[in-house]
């Protein structure tokens, strides 16, 4: 390997899952080949081409996404985001590798469904991407073909107690595709929420002339998310099978994840930055702007924030993904004016979900160390990636970011480079800010500039979940 080749990222203050460290870091070939400490003869010794200075600021694993919609087909209309735009926005927000989710249409196959997600996504992402599995329609053939995508890479399988015509599943097919993951190794991603009594109460709200989006966050009531957590954990007990609970974000669902913890039972769960940020009151904004947050599980009352924060911290909760599943409220959202059953499910985050969890830092939430954990280590665990993705070390990918914790940031539409016409946060303060990226030791931003390119992130099989 020539000098020109390598790099060294020199100064700064290494954070991983594990450790802090004030180390020197040598990249060579896309990946870490060493660390030493800034004043030792090795590190001194370390001659690159490109030599980053990270003096003062946080040298940190890329962002592990777990959890993302590009281009995802959905209430009558597609999230925002293509793969290009989605990737390149996450890498401005630090994140060098999302899992995104492959839908088996009714009636079709997983592989095409899995062949459809790869043309989207094929040349077209800024960082790394792996794929989950939507399954849609549970018959023999699918179940066999699950076989086939854990080998293939494809080791997580997303089913829907909600959505009842869509994408919902009955509990005989989950615990059918359940059986089948405790056999192959595969991990069952539940949405856990029961969609049948959510339907009923759909109707009698509308019935009632309750349409705003505010009414969205009543009907899927956290009562109905925790049983059906609770319900999804008992199938996956009776099926041997590990489950994996996406978009917590009620008290009382938490509790049901402890409680099966507690028992030693395989369960996990994820929440996501809406959920700890923002709440029912953002549901409520007058003039339907409340359809910007309508998204399920819903936003709940700012109570339930104090228990996914201790879930994070005891370790009941393992993970944050951003569900990044964004539609513009012109056109989109506003397809759910007069019903907000119409508006479509789902809300743009892939870029801010270090920076929130870098504040949740600053405020005393979490430590720095489990903010990288649940961001980038646990998830790469959880998905099969790890050490590869998810941490800083001999061997990883040079998947770096340096992060500068003193910088202010305002979030805004008017500068975050999602394809969205709002923000979520619009107007919120944030100490901390991502200054530069590497993917596999490649440059995608620069000091706060965009220099990477459609097509650089490739497509990455996983293995199996690394908790089990
Ligand atoms: O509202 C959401 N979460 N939209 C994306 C689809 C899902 O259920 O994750
Ligand atoms: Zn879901
Ligand atoms: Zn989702």
């Amino acid at each position: 390997m020539s000098t020109a080749d390598r790099t060294v990222v020199r100064g700064g203050l290494v954070v991983t899952a594990a450790d802090e460290m004030h180390a020197d870091v040598l990249i060579e070939g896309g990946r870490i080949a060493a660390l030493a400490a800034h004043d030792s003869d090795t590190a001194a010794g370390w001659t690159a081409g490109t030599v980053i200075d990270a003096t003062g600021k946080y040298v940190i694993p890329g962002g592990v996404d777990g959890h993302t919609h590009m281009q995802m087909p959905f209430g009558g209309t597609t999230a925002s985001d293509t793969f290009e735009t989605g990737t390149r926005a996450a890498a401005w927000g630090g994140t060098t590798t999302v899992v995104d989710f492959a839908i088996q249409g009714v009636g079709a196959s997983l592989r095409a469904g899995l062949d459809a997600w790869h043309a989207k996504a094929d040349a077209q992402c800024a960082i790394d991407y792996g794929f989950h599995m939507i399954v849609a329609d549970v018959n023999d053939k699918t179940l066999a073909e699950m076989d086939t995508l854990v080998e293939e890479g494809v080791t997580s399988f997303k089913m829907f107690m909600a959505y009842p015509g869509v994408f919902y599943s009955d509990d005989g097919q989950i615990l059918r595709a359940m059986q089948r993951a405790s056999g192959n190794g595969g991990l069952v991603m539940m949405h856990a929420e029961n969609g049948i009594a959510i339907d009923v109460l759909v109707q009698q709200a509308l019935a009632a002339g309750k349409t705003d989006p505010r009414y969205h966050g009543e009907v899927r009531h956290a009562l109905l998310e925790a049983e059906a957590t609770h319900r999804a954990v008992q199938l996956a007990r009776v099926a041997g099978s590990p489950l994996y609970v996406v978009h917590v974000s009620a008290e009382q669902a938490v509790a049901e994840l402890a409680a099966a913890r507690d028992l030693g039972l395989p369960v996990f769960g994820e929440t996501c930055p809406q959920y700890l940020f923002l709440s029912t009151d953002n549901l409520a904004e007058p003039d339907f702007e409340g359809a910007k947050y309508v998204c399920s599980t819903p936003l709940r009352p700012r109570e339930h924030q104090a228990a996914l924060w201790r879930g994070l911290r005891t370790d009941d909760l393992q993970v944050v993904s951003t569900d990044h599943c964004p539609f513009c409220f012109s056109g989109q959202k506003e397809l759910g004016r007069g019903d907000f059953s119409k508006i479509p499910n789902g809300m743009p985050g892939v870029e801010h979900r270090m920076d929130l969890l870098h504040q949740a830092v600053v405020d005393g939430h979490i430590t720095r160390r489990r903010w990288i954990d649940i961001a980038c280590a646990a998830p790469a665990r959880m998905f099969g990636l790890y050490p590869r993705k998810g941490t800083i070390a001999p061997g990883a990918d040079a998947d770096v970011v340096v992060y500068d914790p003193h910088a202010e940031q305002t979030l805004s539409a008017s500068t975050h480079h999602m394809n969205v016409d709002y923000s979520a946060y619009e107007g919120r303060r944030l100490t901390g800010r991502v200054e530069t990226v590497l993917s596999r030791g490649v440059p995608v931003i620069e000091q706060q500039a965009y220099v990477g390119r459609a097509g650089h992130g490739q497509y990455t099989p996983r293995g199996i979940c690394q908790y089990l």
